[in-house]
C-alpha cells in the first residue's frame, strides 16, 4: 500500500513536480542577492499570483555575467520553495558537486596558429536530422510553475526566441500542446513511461500530433529523488499545480505517478512502433548498457545523472561520457547533460564525443529572473561565451573538436582504466 510519505517521496522523484491538495505553500522568499548585480533582480509576483505562492512574473532581457553567477539573482527572485526544489539534489549532493568538479579533470589543450578568427567560428551542429544554431538545448525539466507563473510556456517561448531546441518534460505543469504552441524552435518530448500502456500511447500520439520530432525516454528516474532540504520544509509544492499532460481539465488521462519502473529495451521498440520518431535514451552512465539499447533501435544515447537528483554517489556525467562514447563507437549520436555551466564545458563534452549537450538548471535561473526573455538571455549568453572559448581553443567548428583538445586527469582519468 502506498503511504502518504512514500507517495510524496515518489512524486518528487525525477520530476520534480507534485500537485496535491493541501500542500503547504512556501510563503517566504529568500531575500538577499549576493551577486551584487542588482540590475538582474526580478520582482516577485507576491501579490499578483492567484495562488499566493509568489512565483516570478518577470519578462526582461538579462545582463548576464556568467550562468553560475545568475544563481544568486535566481535565489532573490523566487520563493524559497522553488529555489530549494530547483537547486537541490539527492542525498549529500556529492554527485551534484562532482558534476562541476569533474569538469576540471578535462584540461583544454589549445591549438595555435590555426587561422581561426571570430568571423569564421561555426557553432552549429546537426542531430537526428535537425540543424541547431549552437550545440546545446534545453534539458527536460518538470514543474516550471515553481519558478514562474507562466511555467513551461515562458521557457519554451524563450528557447524559441533564441532559436534553441526545447525538450518538453513529461512532468510539465503546462500541457505538451500548450508548450508546443509556445515555441518557434525545434522540440522533443520527454516521456515518463506509464504503467498503463494506453496512457503511454496516448502521450506519444499527442506528442507526435503536436509536432515533437523525437521522444526522449528517461531511464534513470526510478524512485524518490527529493532533496533533503525540500523534505525538511514539508514538500512545499504549490497547491495549484498539476501535471498538465494528465490533467483532466485539459483532456489528459492517467495518473502521472503510475510510472513504469521496470523498463527494458522492448519499451524502446514500443515507442518507435507507435510513433515512427527517433528515440533518445536519457540517463546512461556505463558502456555496458549501450549495446542492448542500440539493438532495440535507440537513435541516440544521453549521458546524464539527472543533475544529481536521482542517485547520489554516481560519478560526474562528464567522467562517464568517454566510457559511453567509446562503447557507442559512432553508431548513434551521444548527448550529455549534468553540470554544463560554461562555454568550456560544452567544448569538453564535444571533444570527448558528444554531438551536443543539454542545459538544465541555468535555464530555470533565467526563467525566474527574466521569464521568457531571461531564458533567451541565458541561452544567448552561453552561446557567446562558447564562441569566445572556441576561438581561444583554436578550433573553428564543433566538428573540429576531438579528444586531442583535452588532457584527462584525476578521478576521470582513473575511471577510464576500469
Ligand atoms: C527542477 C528540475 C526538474 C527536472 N525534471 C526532469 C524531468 O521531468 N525529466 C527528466 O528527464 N529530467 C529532469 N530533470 C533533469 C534534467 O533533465 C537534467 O538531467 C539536469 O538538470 C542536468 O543537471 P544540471 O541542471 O545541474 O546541469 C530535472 C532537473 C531539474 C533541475
Amino acid at each position: 500500500m502506498t503511504t502518504r510519505r512514500n507517495f510524496l517521496g515518489y512524486a518528487a522523484t525525477a520530476v520534480g513536480a507534485m500537485p496535491f491538495a493541501g500542500a503547504a505553500l512556501a510563503q517566504t522568499s529568500s531575500s538577499t542577492s549576493s551577486s551584487g548585480s542588482a540590475s538582474n533582480a526580478a520582482p516577485k509576483a507576491a501579490a499578483s499570483a492567484a495562488s499566493g505562492y509568489g512565483a516570478s512574473t518577470a519578462n526582461k532581457e538579462l545582463d548576464i555575467v556568467s550562468l553560475p553567477r545568475l544563481k544568486d539573482d535566481f535565489k532573490a527572485a523566487i520563493p524559497k520553495a522553488g529555489y530549494v526544489f530547483v537547486t537541490g539534489a539527492k542525498g549529500d549532493e556529492w554527485t551534484l558537486r562532482e558534476n562541476r568538479r569533474a569538469m576540471e579533470d578535462f584540461r583544454i589543450m589549445t591549438h595555435r596558429l590555426t587561422g581561426v578568427s571570430a568571423d569564421n567560428i561555426d557553432l552549429s551542429v546537426e542531430i537526428l536530422g535537425q540543424k541547431l544554431p549552437f550545440p546545446f538545448f534545453v534539458a527536460p525539466m518538470g514543474a516550471h510553475r515553481m519558478v514562474h507563473e507562466e511555467g513551461e510556456v515562458a521557457t519554451a517561448r524563450g528557447a524559441g526566441m533564441a532559436g534553441a531546441l526545447y525538450c518538453s518534460s513529461g512532468a510539465s505543469n503546462k500541457t505538451l500542446e500548450q508548450i508546443a504552441e509556445a515555441t518557434t524552435g525545434p522540440k522533443w518530448f520527454q516521456l515518463y513511461f506509464n504503467q498503463d500502456v494506453n496512457v503511454t500511447k496516448s502521450l506519444l500520439r499527442r506528442a507526435k500530433d503536436a509536432g515533437y520530432s523525437a521522444i526522449v525516454l528517461t531511464a534513470d528516474a526510478l524512485g524518490p529523488g527529493t532533496p533533503d532540504e525540500f523534505r525538511a520544509m514539508g514538500m512545499p509544492f504549490r497547491s495549484d499545480m498539476t501535471f498538465g499532460n494528465h490533467d483532466p481539465a485539459f483532456g489528459g488521462t492517467g495518473n502521472f505517478l503510475d510510472q513504469k519502473a521496470d523498463l527494458t529495451p522492448d519499451d524502446i521498440k514500443m515507442i518507435k512502433d507507435e510513433t515512427g520518431l527517433p528515440v533518445i535514451v536519457k540517463g546512461i552512465l556505463r558502456g555496458e548498457d549501450v549495446d542492448p539499447i542500440i539493438a532495440a533501435g535507440a537513435d541516440a544515447i544521453q549521458v546524464s545523472n539527472h543533475g544529481g537528483r536521482q542517485i547520489d554517489g554516481v560519478p560526474g556525467a562528464i567522467s562517464a561520457l568517454p566510457l559511453v562514447a567509446k562503447a557507442v563507437d559512432g553508431r548513434v549520436p551521444v548527448i550529455m547533460d549534468s553540470g554544463i555551466r560554461r562555454g568550456i564545458d560544452v567544448i569538453r563534452a564535444l571533444a570527448m564525443g558528444a554531438t551536443c549537450v543539454a542545459v538544465g538548471r541555468p535555464v530555470l535561473y533565467g526563467l525566474g529572473v527574466g521569464g521568457a526573455k531571461g531564458v533567451q538571455s541565458v541561452l544567448e549568453s552561453l552561446a557567446n561565451e562558447l564562441r569566445s572559448d572556441l576561438l581561444l581553443t583554436g578550433a573553428r567548428s564543433m566538428a573540429d573538436l576531438d579528444p586531442s583538445y583535452i588532457s584527462m586527469t584525476g578521478a576521470s582519468a582513473e575511471m577510464q582504466k576500469g
